[in-house]
C-alpha cells in the first residue's frame, strides 16, 4: 500500500484516484475547487463517468480514498503526488500550464519529506524540467523530489476500464529509480511498462492523440471522397481495417472528433512545432478536415429542405461530444447547431446526460426529454452523437411524428437501405451507395458493427 495524493478532481485526477484506492492504495484527492469536494465528501458526483460513483463509494467506505482542498493534508504522508489539474488552450492555441504551475507551487509550500511528483496532465514538452524548477525556485531549502512523467491515455464514457487495462504505462524522468517506483505502482495493472527520459514521456502523449486524430480525419476525407464516387466508407473502413497494420480502431467516418483532449492537444503539438520553426503540415491538414467535417450537416440538411432553413425545426439527437460523458468541451454539436441557427432553424435537442452543460454553452435550443419528442413536428432530424439509446428507434414511429422524414446521420448508426426502404429521406457520412437500396450487390449487414459476409453468404 502506498500513499498518493492526486491534484485535481476531474475526469482524470477522480478516475485515476478512484482506480489507484481500488488497487489498495490510500488516496486523498485535492482540489482548489471547494464546490467540487463538498459534493464529493457528500457522495455527488462533479461528472459523468460509467461505474465511477459505485467505485468511489466503495473505496470512501473503505476509507482509502479521501478527498480535501488542504494540499497540507493531501501530501502529509504521500509517496507520490499525481498533478492531473487541466491543460486548456491559451489563445495562441498552446497549452495554458496555469493550473500546473499553481499546483507546483502549492506542492513547493507544502512538502516536508521525499515525494516523487507524477505529472499525469498532458503538458508540453520540457514542462517536467519547468515544474522542477518551479519548485526549486519557490523554496530554495525544499526536501529533495523528483519529477517523472506519466501521461494518462483514458478514453472518457470508458475511463475506468481504460485506466485499469492500458495498453502501456509511459514513464519519463531524468532519475530512472523514480520512474521505477511509478513503475511499482502501476504493476497490477499486468502491462508493459515503458520508461524513457521525460521530454521523450511528454511526446508520446501528444504524438498519440496527433496520430488518432489523423486517423479519424484520413477516413472522414475518404468519406467525402467516397459520397462523389459512390462507394460506401464504412465497408471502406471495414475492408482496411483487416489489414494488420491499419488495424479498425479509429476509423469510423463522422462528424470529426471533438472534447477536451484531440483539440487543444493536435492544437499544442502544432504551436510547439512552429514555435521551433517546424512546419506541422500534416497537423494543420488534420486539424483542417475536422472543421470542415462540421459543416456536413447543415450541407445535408440544406440539399433536402433548400437553403433557406428559416422556421425549419430541426431535431438533434446528441450533444455529448461523443457518447457515455456529459463532457461538452469543443463537442462538434456546438457548431453545428450554430451554423443550423445562422441559417434560420429552429432547433430542438436530446442527449442523455449533457442537456445541462450544453444548455450553457447554446442559445436558443428548446431541450426536450426523449428523442421522440424532438422528432414531433420536425422538418428534419440530424444524429450527433451515437448513444446506444438511439441505434434502436422507433423509427416507424419517429417518421410519423415529423414534417417531412429527413433524417441525417452523422455517425453512420443506421442502415441507409432500410431507412430508405421505410420511406425516409436519409444522409450519412461517406454513403455513396445510399438510397440506391435493391442496387447494392449484397444484403450487407453493415450496422452489425462488422460486415459479416462470409463464403456460404456469397454461394447462396
Ligand atoms: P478537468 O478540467 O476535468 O479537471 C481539472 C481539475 O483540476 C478541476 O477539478 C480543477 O478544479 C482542478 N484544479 C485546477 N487547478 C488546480 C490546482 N492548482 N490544484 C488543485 N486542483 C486544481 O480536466 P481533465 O479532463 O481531467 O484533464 C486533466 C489533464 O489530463 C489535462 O491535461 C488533459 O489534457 C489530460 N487528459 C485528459 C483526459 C480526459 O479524458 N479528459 C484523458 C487523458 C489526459
Ligand atoms: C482521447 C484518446 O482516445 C485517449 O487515449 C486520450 O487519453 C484522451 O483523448 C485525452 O488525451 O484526453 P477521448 O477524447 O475521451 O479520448 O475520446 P475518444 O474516444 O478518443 O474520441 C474523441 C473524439 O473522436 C470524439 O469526438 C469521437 O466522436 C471522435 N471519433 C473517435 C471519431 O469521430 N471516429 C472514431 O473512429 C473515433
Amino acid at each position: 500500500m502506498k500513499n498518493i495524493a492526486l491534484i485535481g478532481v476531474g475526469y482524470v485526477g477522480l478516475v485515476s484516484g478512484a482506480c489507484f484506492a481500488d488497487l489498495g492504495n490510500k488516496v486523498v484527492c485535492v482540489d482548489i475547487n471547494e464546490q467540487r469536494i463538498t459534493n464529493l465528501n457528500r457522495g455527488i458526483m462533479p461528472i459523468f463517468e460509467p461505474g465511477l460513483e459505485e467505485l468511489i463509494r466503495r473505496n470512501v467506505k473503505a476509507g482509502r480514498l479521501l478527498f480535501t482542498t488542504s494540499y497540507e493534508d493531501a501530501l502529509k504522508d504521500a509517496d507520490y503526488a499525481f498533478i492531473a489539474v487541466g491543460t486548456p488552450s491559451d489563445v495562441d492555441g498552446q497549452a495554458d500550464l496555469r493550473y500546473v504551475q499553481m499546483a507546483a507551487e502549492s506542492i513547493a509550500d507544502v512538502i516536508d519529506h521525499y515525494v516523487i511528483i507524477v505529472n499525469k496532465s498532458t503538458v508540453p514538452v520540457g514542462t517536467g524540467d519547468w515544474v522542477a524548477d518551479i519548485i526549486r525556485s519557490r523554496r530554495p531549502d525544499v526536501p529533495a523530489f523528483d519529477v517523472v512523467s506519466c501521461p494518462e491515455f483514458l478514453r472518457e464514457g470508458s475511463a475506468i476500464s481504460d485506466f485499469m487495462n492500458p495498453d502501456r504505462v509511459i514513464l519519463g524522468s531524468t532519475n530512472p529509480d523514480a520512474a521505477e517506483q511509478v513503475a511499482h505502482l502501476h504493476l497490477p495493472l499486468r502491462t508493459t511498462i515503458m520508461i524513457t527520459d521525460l521530454r521523450t514521456a511528454e511526446m508520446v502523449k501528444y504524438a498519440s492523440n496527433a496520430f488518432l486524430a489523423a486517423k479519424i480525419s484520413f477516413i472522414n476525407e475518404i468519406a467525402n471522397i467516397c459520397e462523389a464516387l459512390g462507394a460506401d466508407v464504412k465497408e471502406v473502413a471495414y475492408g482496411m481495417g483487416l489489414d494488420k497494420r491499419i488495424g479498425h480502431a479509429f476509423l469510423d467516418a463522422g462528424l470529426g472528433w471533438g472534447g477536451s483532449c484531440f483539440p487543444k492537444d493536435v492544437q499544442a503539438l502544432a504551436s510547439m512545432a512552429e514555435v521551433e520553426s517546424r512546419h506541422p503540415h500534416l497537423l494543420h491538414a488534420v486539424m483542417d478536415i475536422n472543421r470542415d467535417q462540421r459543416h456536413a450537416p447543415l450541407r445535408k440538411v440544406e440539399a433536402f429542405l433548400g437553403r433557406d432553413l428559416r422556421d425549419k425545426i430541426i431535431g438533434v439527437l446528441g450533444l455529448a461530444f461523443k457518447p457515455n460523458t456529459d463532457d461538452m468541451r469543443d463537442a462538434p454539436s456546438i457548431d453545428i447547431i450554430r451554423n443550423l441557427q445562422r441559417r434560420g432553424a429552429v432547433v430542438r435537442a436530446y442527449d442523455p446526460v449533457a442537456m445541462e452543460r450544453a444548455a450553457d454553452l447554446l442559445n436558443g435550443v428548446e431541450m426536450k426529454d426523449s428523442a421522440y419528442a424532438v422528432a414531433e413536428g420536425a422538418d428534419a432530424l440530424v444524429l450527433v452523437t451515437e448513444w446506444n439509446e438511439f441505434k434502436n428507434l422507433d423509427l416507424e414511429r419517429i417518421k410519423k411524428s415529423m414534417v417531412s422524414p429527413v433524417l441525417i446521420d452523422g455517425r453512420n448508426v443506421w442502415d441507409p437501405v432500410k431507412l430508405t426502404e421505410l420511406g425516409f429521406q436519409y444522409a450519412g457520412i461517406g454513403r455513396g451507395y445510399e438510397g440506391r437500396g435493391a442496387d447494392h450487390p449484397l444484403d450487407l449487414k453493415v450496422n452489425s458493427g462488422a460486415v459479416t459476409v462470409t463464403v456460404e453468404d456469397i454461394q447462396t
